[in-house]
């Protein structure tokens, strides 16, 4: 974060990017991002154009009610085109666009030496086959799926399966607990459960499909049975061959014997088999086998959802962020190509996680509706070694590159050998995005990373907003350390003082929308009430991010962050509350109370006060019980700047 007063460097664009760049000046930014928020309906509507629809609106391209005092909310942007935004990204790059031979995806397994890769024409055979196996299964449009996956070519597949028959895809980050999955599951009713055997992260084994079942008892217990559950063999995958997507490849087969020896050990963790209840649980090699490539999309109207999306919500609850397909689509697609500054030639690698925002807008739909060529990433930055980010930038010759500032920090700490130890020569552009960026941090990225070559876009985003909210773009924008510099197109940011005035200039206070993007979220799933008092009550007319922000006398937008009971850790979403909640729920507390607190390398850290009840003594067996009990309802462990 910048401070007031502070004297800001100022990085100009680079002249290399220039020649090519999509927006290659500042002023040529102002004259597009003028149009865009002036006439949403002919910005937007022209890029709307380079899709396809089956058939076009039926009422006014942008339709809304920002403002509770006048009545319901709602968003709509071209509601009556129908579309499928599988069928955008898949069958128009294979047929229209001859992309079939390109790579979709470079996978890139957590052993280094297990990789593989996919074309788009591969990638839509898969994605037919799967969605034709939904559809064998009884889906249909409107049903919810709910996918527990590590990041792996299936995850991908699936929600696009999800996405070609018109179901909603609710993806939970693999690294969330049982309680987390089964809350999840519950909260959106869903049909059917996609998860994998297990999977290693780093040189941790976590058995997923385990965790799966204890979720799904959970859910049991609470009175909802799961009907059917479909399960990847990853892990030790040889045995399916052909049918997999990825094929045996010897560091893999080495970890599967690994498991197999540490199965026979009496570690009770590792079952010698996957457990299995034939009553739901199926293979999905088996049921690929005989699917059809070929699969009629469903096609949808630009209003129907396509998504739900958890995230932390300050009431303790997760909220189930509603995405729809057409408003989403394009916004991911035009944000993905400008922010990147894409070009045909481009790797692009973003290491989030799919189960994240980030990976839904910026892995899978924004790059594939482009036609762009991605890595996906399976394993941590630190594994084998601190240089593995860098030794898979080498590999595949990454051009563009986005990771999450608490990654940069924690790299950082072991200084610039393992960095320099690899070429880099190939990056072009590199990204932030999930939580304000320090200056040192930003500074080490453009200095050690990017040999002062690369532009930093630093993205200011929410899973709400769909897409990129403030943004630099490499070839425009001169930027400043820790600021997400200038608005996105179609967005327009204001900042409120508490009576809800709009402040002008250099200003600080409550950083708002003032009219619809088309990312933005349409609902809380099942709780449209919520969503409008979470997002629209306290200032009536504004979208309310629930972050602090800083404009400065250029005009520069810095995020202070959360200005609500959230906190940020790591990139990671969590509200005190729901810490709280999972912290009574131990017999041995009585109150708890739970704030936030500067942490170096994860930007936040929680600190937490109990009572206990009568009877308890604080020892510290208990205090690692209540640690454990406190992250129970989110993540199975820490992993810091693994996900985004
Ligand atoms: O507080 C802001 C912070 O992350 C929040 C959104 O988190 P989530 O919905 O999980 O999505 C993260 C990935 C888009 C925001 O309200 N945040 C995100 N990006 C930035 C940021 N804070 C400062 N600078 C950013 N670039």
């Amino acid at each position: 974060m910048g401070l007031p007063g502070e004297k800001a460097l100022v990085y100009p664009p680079r002249p290399e990017l220039l020649p090519a760049a999509h927006i290659p000046s500042l002023s040529h930014y102002q004259r597009m991002y003028q149009r865009s928020v002036e006439a949403p309906h002919e910005f937007w509507g022209d890029i709307a154009k380079e899709f396809y629809w089956k058939s076009q609106p039926t009422g006014p391209f942008l339709n809304y009610n920002f403002d509770v005092t006048k009545g319901k909310i709602f968003i709509e942007w071209m509601k009556g085109a129908t579309t499928n935004i599988c069928y955008n990204v898949l069958d128009r790059n294979v047929n229209e666009k001859k992309l079939g031979d390109k790579i979709a995806f470079y996978w890139e397994g957590n052993e280094p030496g297990d990789s593989a890769k996919i074309t788009y024409r591969e990638l839509l055979h898969k994605v037919c086959q799967f969605a034709n196996v939904l559809r064998s299964q009884g889906l249909k449009k409107g049903d919810r799926v709910s996918i527990y996956l590590p990041m792996i070519v299936e995850l991908a597949v699936a929600m696009l399966a999800c996405a070609r028959i018109g179901a909603l895809h609710s993806i939970v980050f693999a690294g969330f607990s049982a309680d987390s999955l089964c809350e999840r599951i519950l909260d959106c009713s869903c049909s059917l459960l996609i998860t994998a055997d297990a999977f290693y992260r780093g040189d941790k084994l976590v058995n997923l499909k385990q965790i799966a079942d204890e979720a799904i008892q959970k859910c049991v217990d609470k009175g909802f049975s799961l009907k059917k559950c479909i399960v990847v063999k990853h892990l030790c995958r040889e045995e399916v061959g052909a049918a997999g997507t990825c094929s045996k490849s010897p560091p893999q087969k080495k970890l599967c014997q690994e498991v197999q020896e540490k199965k026979t050990e009496s570690s009770k963790r590792l079952r010698p088999k996957t457990p299995w209840n034939p009553a739901i649980d199926m293979w999905w090699h088996e049921l690929m086998s005989g699917a059809s490539t070929e699969c009629e999309p469903e096609w949808c109207d630009a209003e129907d959802g396509l998504f739900i999306l958890y995230t932390s919500g300050s009431t303790g609850k997760p909220k189930g962020v509603l995405h729809t397909t057409g408003g989403y689509m394009i916004f991911a697609a035009t944000s993905f190509k400008y922010v990147f500054d894409y070009q045909p030639e481009d790797v692009y690698w973003c290491t989030a996680d799919i189960g994240w925002i980030t990976g839904h807008s910026y892995i899978t739909y924004g790059p594939l509706a482009n036609g762009a060529t991605g890595v996906l990433f399976e394993g941590v930055p630190t594994y084998p070694d601190v240089g593995r980010m860098w030794s898979v930038v080498d590999k595949y010759k990454v051009t563009k590159f986005y990771t999450a500032p608490t990654a940069i920090r924690m790299l950082m700490k072991y200084g610039e050998e393992p960095v320099k130890k690899h070429s880099r020569k190939s990056l072009k552009v590199l990204g932030t995005v999930g939580e304000p960026i320090n200056p040192e941090a930003w500074l080490w990225y453009h200095r050690v990373v990017g040999e002062e070559r690369c532009p930093i876009v630093d993205t200011f985003w929410q899973t709400e907003t769909g897409g990129h909210m403030l943004t630099p773009l490499p070839a425009a924008t001169p930027t400043k350390p820790g600021s997400a510099t200038f608005p996105f197109f179609g967005v327009v940011p204001a900042i409120l003082n508490d009576s809800g005035q709009e402040l002008e200039g250099e200003a600080e206070g409550f950083l708002v929308f003032k009219q619809p993007w088309p990312g933005i979220m349409r609902t809380v799933y099942g709780k449209h009430q919520q969503f409008e008092t979470i997002y629209f009550q306290k200032f009536p007319g504004y979208y309310l991010t629930g972050d602090g922000c800083r404009r400065d006398k250029d005009g520069y937008y810095w995020i202070t962050g959360r200005i609500d009971d959230m906190l940020n850790v790591s990139g990671h979403l969590l509200s005190t509350a729901e810490v709280e909640s999972a912290l009574v729920e131990h017999p041995a507390v009585a109150e708890a109370a739970v704030v936030s607190h500067p942490h170096p390398l994860k930007g936040e850290c929680l600190y937490c006060f109990v009572t206990l009840r009568e009877g308890y003594e604080l020892s510290q067996d208990l205090t690692d019980e209540l640690k454990k009990q406190g992250s129970n309802r989110q993540m199975l462990g820490s992993r810091q700047g693994e996900h985004r």
